[in-house]
């Protein structure tokens, strides 16, 4: 049998030249450092580019050293500082070029009057955000002996502002639920298929493939350094990089006091899994809506389920297992979105991210979460990463269309209560609604729990693309 033709136009995936975090979540390296970089001198970045390019794994065999992982991700204003020309820039998407801080609003953080993302320190004030070095390690000391050799390896030219460390990675998130459950699988990884798992098209993930809409999109091109057509995007995908504040005290606190005023054997629990649309073992409240059945680990048919098929509407009632507002079934409404299940599945397909997320600041068990000070209900939170071929299809549309809409699919004055930003406490009121019988259940003056303190948008080239944007930048053409 003739091999698969790979390169433009072939939808076999080239592994070599792939960023290897686009197709792997590095689950063995539980320590992370992400460093953010400021390109003072072009010719420099070029250098460190150069340099860096070979230290970078890659998603195909042998692309990766087994004890470390090294990705390199640029912004918008990190491309404009390597001098690429105008009409590479202009073919670079929009939301890109703009940076996330400009889509503040949209994004439902807090702004002030000029519309600038408030509380945010990451970049550092006054300092520009040009690139992103990620760097994975299966210890602390191994993470720390890495991001002392990286930084040291930096030219005068690249400055680095302080480091993000994470926490060691766990199956759990700070509010103590079961994270990284729903993957889309994605054609060509290199991974089976798990139940439940839908499939997407490669050109979702990465750049020069087909996407959902069997189209492969134009991407930017880069004359005169020795790229394959001159594409710039083949192989490379587009990263979300949000440094999101976790009040978990704030939210044990509030679910135990509405437990409270609720009475009749509601709990803390039993309200909170209804906000996230899972229990905290991971259990979707669609196969289990009344009692968490609290595996250790999630069963292997965790993800495997629908929402028309699974939590069917009765007695007029849509969600009565996992309410319509809860987190999860805002994220993916997966065949709940409207029109038929297959169309809703079709549509959902074209606005999948591939997560990453890294905890940061020490855990806090639940059970002991509503007893922190204010004080000690600080500095712990996600490192959310996202991955995607379009940061406004996949990302951004979540986020805005779904997460923060305050009318999502007939829900009135509710934002995601996980994730769905708005306007300081106080400014706005927020509910959650959980569909029960005979009459549903609504919760007021639900706080944000959640808090944007960075980020940025950036590009995750493929290997080749780093390297002649290291060309670019050392020498222009
Ligand atoms: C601190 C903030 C957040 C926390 C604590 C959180 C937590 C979780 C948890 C526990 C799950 C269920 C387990 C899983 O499927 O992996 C989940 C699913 C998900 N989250 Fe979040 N999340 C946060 C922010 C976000 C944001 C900002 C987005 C995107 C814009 C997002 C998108 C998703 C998606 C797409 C799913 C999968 C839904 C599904 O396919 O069923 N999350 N999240």
């Amino acid at each position: 049998m003739a091999a698969a033709p790979v390169g433009p136009g072939s939808d076999v995936v080239e592994h070599a030249d792939v960023q290897a975090l686009a197709f792997h979540a590095h689950k063995h390296h539980l320590h992370a450092a992400f460093v953010p970089l400021t390109f003072a001198d072009r010719a420099a970045a070029g250098a460190w580019l150069a340099d860096v390019a070979s230290r970078v794994s890659r998603s195909g065999p042998g692309g990766r050293a087994p004890d470390e992982r090294v990705q390199v991700a640029i912004t918008g204003d990190g491309l404009r500082a390597l001098g690429l020309p105008p009409e590479t820039l202009d073919a670079m998407p929009q939301e890109l070029m703009d940076g996330m801080a400009s889509r503040a609003r949209l994004l439902g953080d807090v702004v002030d009057e000029l519309d600038r993302p408030v509380g945010w320190s990451l970049p550092a004030p006054g300092r520009a955000l040009h690139a992103l070095l990620l760097l994975y390690a299966r210890t602390p000391p191994a993470r720390d002996d890495l991001l002392e050799r990286e930084l040291g390896l930096l030219p005068a030219g690249v400055v680095a502002h302080p480091s993000e460390l994470s926490d060691a990675l766990r199956d759990r998130e700070h509010f103590g639920f079961a994270d990284g459950l729903s993957q889309p699988y994605v054609v060509g990884q290199l991974k089976d298929r798990l139940p439940g798992q839908d499939v997407i098209a490669t050109g979702e993930l990465l750049l020069g493939y087909r996407n959902a809409y069997g189209r492969y999109p134009e991407t930017a091109r880069l004359p005169g350094v020795g790229l394959p057509g001159d594409d710039l995007g083949r192989n490379g995908t587009f990263l979300v990089f949000r440094k999101l504040e976790q009040k978990v005290g704030a939210f044990w606190r509030y679910f135990e006091d509405q437990a409270v005023a609720l009475g009749g054997g509601v709990t803390a629990d039993w309200l909170a899994a209804r906000a996230m649309g899972r229990w905290r073992s991971g259990v979707s409240l669609v196969h289990a809506p009344d009692v968490d059945p609290a595996p250790a680990t999630p069963p292997p048919g965790a993800n495997d389920f629908r929402y028309v098929d699974d939590d069917p509407m009765k007695d007029d009632r849509h969600g009565l297992r996992c309410p319509i507002a809860s987190h999860v079934r805002r994220a993916n409404p997966r065949d709940a979105r409207g029109g038929t299940p297959a169309e809703s599945l079709e549509v959902v397909k074209r606005h999948r991210v591939v997560r990453r997320g890294r905890s940061y600041g020490p855990a806090v068990a639940p059970n002991e979460a509503a007893a922190l000070s204010p004080d000690a209900d600080a500095g712990r939170g996600l490192y959310f990463l996202a991955l995607g071929a379009s940061i406004a299809r996949g990302f951004e549309f979540i986020q805005q269309t779904w997460l923060t809409s305050v009318g999502f699919h007939g829900t009135h004055r509710e934002r995601d209560v996980i994730a769905g930003g708005g306007p300081p406490d106080g400014e706005e009121p927020r509910s959650l609604t959980i569909p029960a019988r005979p009459v549903r259940l609504r919760l007021h003056g639900v706080p944000r729990f959640v808090h944007t303190r960075g980020g940025a948008y950036l590009f995750l080239p493929g290997l080749r693309a780093l390297a002649a944007l290291a060309r670019w930048a050392a020498s222009p053409p």
